[in-house]
């Protein structure tokens, strides 16, 4: 039985990837997820801050930004707190090429198209697969509309695909109004796959005390679904490669994942829970099933549950959750 995935161009051995987190941080237990099984694994990002405030502050050249943009920068973490700098980052790149054989994909985190980009030439050059760019943004300003922010995430998108040869995939938010529509910009200005959804991690407000909380929660499975159906949606319409990161932690998930019409899904929280042997236990779980179903790759059952068939996807989802209120009596 053949488990293995294309993704990005790139022929992953399986469908799990060890999506962008502090596993890669050293090459031992990058190691450890690539004998479980891993089809690939995604670094940690590198930040559009970090790169600038490096810029100023830091091992690079002197910087461009404006008074308003240093002003911030007492919002972000200081040069210190992130694990990695810039250079030490290019290395690790190579670190873990000289000592995995399945892919290393690369993470840019910003959305804002500029000098901080040049970077994807230098992970390209360090010997990176692919690049995982994030456009992880919350938008706050009541003067910049949806289509405002968009196109700047489609021209930070062009920019960096210009700049590189190596695949690009693009990580987003469920919090866009056309997701659809701007899934297919994004390939149009480059993008080799998308992946989805970011997760988003509220502050809890705690009663009596003066500030909220930020903590780190880690996923459950219950957040897979809202994946899965987009995975399910887009999987007709928009020509790429598409992973799901976010509630993926058994191998039924992955299967759920792959029904939709994912190519990969991504890894995190379960293997911080669990430990990096269990990704072993998720891939078993997926032979198994195909061996019980008489599967014999994955492309025999990745998106049976898509919208393919379905002319109208709106109207279909309009009058399911028409049905579904109306299914309650008291
Ligand atoms: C400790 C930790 C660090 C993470 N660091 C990054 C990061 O640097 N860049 C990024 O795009 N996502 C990062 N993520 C998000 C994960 O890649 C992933 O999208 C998210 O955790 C959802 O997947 P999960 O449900 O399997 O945890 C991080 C997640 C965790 C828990």
């Amino acid at each position: 039985m053949n488990s293995s995935t294309s993704y990005l161009g790139l022929n992953l051995s399986t469908p799990v990837v060890v999506g962008a987190s502090p596993f890669t941080d050293n090459a031992e237990s990058a190691r450890e997820l690539q004998d479980a099984g891993a089809g690939a694994v995604v670094m940690r990002s590198l930040f559009e801050e970090q790169i600038y405030l490096n810029e100023v502050h830091g091992e690079g050249r002197p910087g461009s930004r404006t008074e308003i943009e240093a002003e911030q920068d007492a919002y972000f973490p200081s040069l210190s707190e992130y694990q990695q700098s810039p250079d030490q980052y290019l290395r690790q790149i190579a670190y873990l090429k000289r000592s995995l054989v399945i892919p290393v994909i690369a993470s840019l985190n910003g959305c804002h198209p500029g000098g901080w980009l040049d970077y994807a030439r230098r992970i390209e050059a360090a010997g990176a697969d692919a690049i995982e760019l994030n456009l992880y943004h919350i938008s706050t300003d009541p003067d910049w509309s949806a289509l405002d922010i968009e196109a700047e995430m489609l021209e930070t998108v062009r920019q960096l695909k210009m700049s590189i040869r190596i695949p690009l995939a693009v990580k987003l938010s469920p919090f866009h109004t056309s997701l659809a529509h701007f899934s297919r910009e994004l390939v149009r200005r480059g993008a080799d796959g998308i992946v989805i959804f970011n997760r988003f991690y509220q502050p809890e407000i705690k009663v009596g005390e003066p500030g909220p909380e930020s903590q780190l929660h880690l996923s459950d499975s219950g957040e897979l679904l809202l994946r899965a159906r987009w995975i399910s949606i887009l999987a007709s319409r928009v020509r790429c490669s598409l992973a799901v990161t976010g509630g993926v932690h058994s191998s039924g998930d992955v299967i759920k994942a792959i029904l939709a019409g994912a190519d990969t899904v991504q890894v995190v929280s379960v293997l911080l829970k669990q430990g990096p042997h269990f990704l072993a236990i998720i891939i078993q779980g997926l032979q198994k099933w195909m061996k019980e179903c008489g599967y014999e790759n994955l492309g025999q059952f990745r998106g049976a549950l898509n919208f393919d068939r379905c002319p109208d996807a709106a109207a279909f989802e309009r009058g399911h959750y028409q049905r579904l209120l109306q299914s309650w009596r008291v």
